[in-house]
């Protein structure tokens, strides 16, 4: 995929960009953070690093798109924002040598390079590749696409600058395109107070309206944390992770840069392609494709206790996965093209 920013690397003015410009060059610039050799998944755990069981979803989901389409020849499986490519492992896995992995093609878009070890069969590409027939899946990738910041300030909105160890000042007005999309997307934050700010979430829109342009039929699935037109954060959410823990949003390179996801926007952007749409939490989405948290019956223990205590641990897993106030919050933003609609994520 294209890189979302340009941005130079002079430095007249103490390294003041705006925001996403600085996000780019701090997780995606030659030593940006996402270029380091140890992957994401050093730093933060998502869906795909808590448990298998959210490529078993995924499977199910994918076997319900293969059905759609009626068994194509060539079925792609598309995880863009792929890190290490640990869900298309995950899912080959499970797929042993079941026929379906005969015509299955995944493919891993990332904008990191290739890490050693992988499958042969997974491709590893920098963008979504055209006539895509299949699923793309895009789980926490939305949010690591640069956004702009915009404060109130005494004079007006203002876009805000940062310098690499964090500082910030006001500066321009936004832009006229700018301007358009808080009227229509964020539009509780004109008659907020000074300081509360807004995320610009125009290249996220773009970004996503591509990788469902990159579909011939199929489905595409974004996943991250979201907020709704009636519900943004008056403060935004632009944060740092590192090692870990949740850490002051620095664009050092050190850490990662990220913002909750306006995915009512990037449904909209996409709207021109996609001849369906909907929106679900994660904890709705993995109950529908078969993940729950319910415990095994204890009574099945003394019968079978290897096959309790392994219903158990699966049992603990799809509760993380479907936790109401931790992954289980996850929007879903399902999209399909030329496909009827998917009978298992519908109400
Ligand atoms: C938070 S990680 C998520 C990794 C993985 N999807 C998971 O759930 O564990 C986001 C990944 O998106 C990648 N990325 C960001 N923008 C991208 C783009 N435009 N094209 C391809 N990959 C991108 C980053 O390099 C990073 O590996």
């Amino acid at each position: 995929m294209e890189r979302p920013v340009d941005h130079t690397d002079a430095d007249p003015d103490g390294g003041f960009l705006p925001w996403a410009a600085a996000m780019d060059r701090a997780l995606y610039g030659p030593e940006g953070f996402f270029r380091r050799p140890t992957g994401p998944g050093a730093h933060f755990r998502t869906s795909v690093h808590a448990s298998p069981l959210f490529g078993t979803a995924v499977l199910r989901l994918l076997r319900e798109v293969d059905a759609a389409l009626g068994h194509p020849d060539r079925l792609s499986l598309v995880d863009i924002g792929a890190g290490h490519a640990e869900l298309l492992t995950g899912v080959l896995g499970q797929l042993g040598d079941d026929p379906l992995s005969r015509r299955l093609r995944p493919i891993a878009v990332e904008l990191a390079d290739r890490p050693a070890g992988l499958p042969d069969a997974i491709e590893w590409l920098p963008r979504p590749p055209k006539g895509v027939s299949g699923l793309i899946i895009a789980n926490e990738w939305l949010d690591n696409v640069p956004c702009d910041v915009v404060e109130l300030g005494r004079n007006g909105p203002r876009l805000v600058e940062v310098a690499p160890d964090g500082s910030e000042r006001l500066a321009d007005e936004p832009n006229d395109s700018q301007q358009a999309w808080l009227e229509h997307w964020w539009p509780t934050w004109r008659m907020g107070r000074i300081g509360d700010r807004a995320e610009i979430g125009l290249l996220r829109d773009a970004a996503w309206a591509r990788a469902v342009e990159a579909l011939d039929e199929g489905v595409a699935v974004a996943i991250d944390y979201a907020h709704a037109v009636d519900s943004r954060p008056p403060l935004g959410s632009l944060t740092g992770y590192a090692e870990g823990r949740q850490v002051p949003p620095i664009p050092d390179g050190r850490r990662d840069l990220t913002a909750h996801v306006a995915l009512d926007a990037c449904a909209a952007a996409a709207e021109h392609v996609a001849d369906w749409s909907r929106r679900l939490d994660q904890r709705t989405a993995l109950r529908r494709l078969g993940i729950t948290g319910a415990r095994p019956d204890l009574a099945t223990a003394a019968a079978d206790p290897i096959g309790y205590v392994r219903a158990l641990s699966r049992a603990s897993a799809a509760a993380e996965l479907t936790d109401p106030a931790g992954l289980g919050r996850f929007t879903w933003l399902v999209q399909g093209v030329a496909v009827p609609t998917v009978s298992s994520l519908e109400d």
